[in-house]
């Protein structure tokens, strides 16, 4: 009985010691792949200025679009008709508008000015992963 009883503790302490380490092996297994580092003057503002501009410059084009791409300030300080006015983009946030606004999955109106489906995945992971880094 005695031998039983110090034989459940050890067990229980070896779970107890263990189970840090395990944990830890788990969140590394979790960790998100390290990706490319992606900016906005290398990869984003050459996309921007062929894609958008033309409508989204500095003047204000086609009646009224104040969005204006041509800077990576005026794009950070840009708050649109966004639910509850926040920025087009939120460092980090899957759901920024301009996200919403560019994925092909939800029908996002501005997606048809891309050159390449892939642009999207590019536009995405600078904003989600690289925290929209200039
Ligand atoms: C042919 C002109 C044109 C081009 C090119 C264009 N857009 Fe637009 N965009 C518009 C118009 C017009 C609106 C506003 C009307 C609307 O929301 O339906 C708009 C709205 C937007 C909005 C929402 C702004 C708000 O406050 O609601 C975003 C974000 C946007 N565009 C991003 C882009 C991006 C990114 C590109 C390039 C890939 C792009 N657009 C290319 C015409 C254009």
């Amino acid at each position: 009985m005695r031998l039983l009883s110090s034989l459940k503790f050890a067990v229980v302490l070896a779970a107890v010691l263990l189970l840090p380490a395990c944990s830890d092996v788990a969140k590394d297994a979790l960790a998100p792949p390290v990706t490319t580092d992606r900016t906005y003057t290398t990869d984003i503002k050459p996309i921007f200025d062929r894609s958008c501009i033309r409508c989204h410059g500095e003047e204000v084009q086609n009646g009224n679009i104040p969005l204006n791409f041509s800077s990576y300030e005026s794009i950070q300080n840009y708050i649109g008709d966004a639910p509850s006015n926040e920025v087009i983009i939120v460092p980090g946030l899957a759901t920024s508008f301009l996200l919403i606004k560019l994925d092909p999955q939800y029908n996002g109106i501005m997606y048809k000015y891309l050159d390449d489906p892939e642009e999207y995945n590019l536009i995405y992971d600078w904003i989600v992963s690289n925290n929209a880094a200039e």
